[in-house]
């Protein structure tokens, strides 16, 4: 039995199994475990999380004095739950509508269902009065679920991805029960204010919440409100990186050195552009490959000295929306060679593959030019990562407006990445930037991330939800 504990839908490794039976653990993907896993090192704790596989039975066993809690998923439950509705409902849903969210009963009650697995394997872990901090969308209903089953227990939830504005909430035919779920929280943590407001206006509407304290919770301090005869509290923890190891490793001579041949295999372009993402339809890599084109086409840059490097995750790769885009992303980065390579010198290289966390680093230390297009996005660590990796404050990072990171990155080049000619001409315009500028821009969003880092997130989080010891 533990005294903290994180549930989340994955566990921070997946199981692959070999051709010959043998287990063995990798990497999950994606930020969550980015920012949570340097968080967890040094702290005794339970995580509780699905293996990544289906219809296996994993055993509970302990990594570095933390407990992998493993919640079993079959093959049904991953395409219902997971797959749609996680994935298919509320991923499209909460970022804008920018693909149309599906809705089925089915996959609602097996969301339900599988919520209340998780729950009872959170009780289960817990010790009498520990501390459960639940994460991210695809377990809104544990908060209330868990609190049936253990009152004792004090509960956080936080919301890696954006909280949608009411008007598009309004859409979830379950919509209350998943407001009243969350509210089984004592904090609900969203990554901006914008996210408190949403979920203040809904709580009292859905769930006829009052204000009940002086804050309202966008102000820096979570704000309270009335439910049930409870508190709970609501605020905004902008997540972030750990930045420090990340500039200490860039700083190492192994990936100062890779990066130098990362750019020599490139065949010493000028300018190196360089696109990191999760593949996924929300991050809007067709629109930038799209910009970078039209550059090309437009003759304001030439493929001899500009290349574009875009490397991209394997992700939900059984997703209609995710299939769709996929094959668009790769008859672009086809045309786009077809008309500008020459022999042995892609105008775009692209790599679908997850890459090692110091190869990642290098391709950081080796860009003059970031590209983070996102239509909608939580908050992107990706940017974040980028600057705390650019410690001679050399490169460029262009930034959608539409990515929490904006809110912090104020000297980014920011862009609407629904206007095409806006990315274009910032894009060239962060190609072609003075180097003076370039560093007084630089300079002052790593100061941002360096102080603004995962470990002050998690602190301020713990904090407001009383976690003794916590600053
Ligand atoms: P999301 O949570 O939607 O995946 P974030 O930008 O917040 O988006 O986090 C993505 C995480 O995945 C970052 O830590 C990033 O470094 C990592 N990542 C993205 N692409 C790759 C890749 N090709 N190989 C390895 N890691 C990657
Ligand atoms: O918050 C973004 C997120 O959905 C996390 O919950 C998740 O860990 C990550 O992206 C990767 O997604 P998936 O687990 O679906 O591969």
């Amino acid at each position: 039995m533990s005294d903290f504990i994180v549930v989340a839908n994955r566990l921070p490794v997946d199981l692959v199994v070999g051709e010959d039976g043998s287990q063995s653990w990798k990497r999950s993907p994606g930020g969550l475990v980015t920012a949570l896993e340097p968080m967890l090192h040094g702290r005794d704790g339970a995580w509780v999380g699905w293996a990544g596989m289906s219809d296996v039975d994993v055993e509970p066993e302990v990594q570095d004095g933390l407990l992998l809690y493993p919640v079993p998923l079959s093959e049904h439950e991953v395409n219902e739950y997971y797959e749609g509705f996680s994935n298919a409902t509320l991923w499209p849903l909460y970022h804008d509508v920018v693909a149309p969210p599906v809705f089925h009963r089915s996959w609602w009650h097996t969301y339900v269902q599988i919520n209340q697995r998780f729950a009872e394997a959170a009780a289960k872990v817990a010790a009498p009065g520990a501390t459960v901090w639940i994460q991210d969308y695809q377990l809104q209903l544990v908060p209330g679920q868990l609190r049936e089953l253990r009152p004792d227990l004090r509960i956080g939830f936080f919301l890696h991805i954006p909280f949608p504005p009411t008007e598009l909430f309004m859409q979830l035919p379950w919509r209350t029960q998943i407001v009243q779920g969350l509210l089984g929280a004592d904090l609900v943590g969203f990554h901006t204010p914008g996210g408190v407001r949403n979920f203040r206006w809904l709580a009292a509407h859905l769930a006829g919440s009052r204000l009940s304290g002086s804050t309202t919770g966008t102000g820096g301090r979570p704000g309270e409100i009335a439910y049930d005869g409870r508190t709970v509290k609501v605020g905004a923890f902008p997540i972030s990186i750990d930045s420090t190891a990340l500039d200490k490793l860039a700083k190492t001579p192994a990936v100062r050195a890779r990066a130098a041949q990362i750019r020599d295999d490139l065949g010493n372009p000028k300018r190196v552009v360089l696109g990191v993402d999760r593949l996924d339809y929300t991050k809007g890599i067709n629109l930038r490959l799209h910009a970078f084109h039209e550059l090309l086409m437009d003759g304001r840059i030439d493929a001899s000295d500009t290349v574009m490097v875009q490397l991209a995750t394997p992700s939900r790769e059984r997703v209609e929306h995710y299939q769709q885009m996929r094959d668009d992303i790769e008859l672009t980065v086809g045309r786009m060679n077809g008309e500008f390579a020459r022999v042995g010198h892609p105008a775009v290289h692209y790599l679908h593959q997850s890459l090692p966390r110091d190869e990642l680093a290098a391709f950081f230390v080796a860009a003059d030019v970031m590209l983070v297009t996102p239509l909608r996005d939580g908050m992107n660590l990706v940017a974040k990562e980028y600057v705390a990796c650019k410690f001679d404050l050399s490169g460029a990072l262009v930034l959608s407006e539409f990515a929490g990171a904006a809110i912090e990155l104020k000297d980014a080049y920011l862009v609407n990445p629904h206007d095409l000619d806006g990315v274009k001409n910032t894009l060239y315009e962060a190609l072609t930037m003075l180097p003076e500028d370039g560093r007084r821009r630089m300079r002052a969003m790593r100061r941002q991330v360096l102080i603004h880092d995962v470990d002050r997130w998690a602190r301020s989080f713990l904090h407001a939800l009383g976690l003794p010891g916590q600053r």
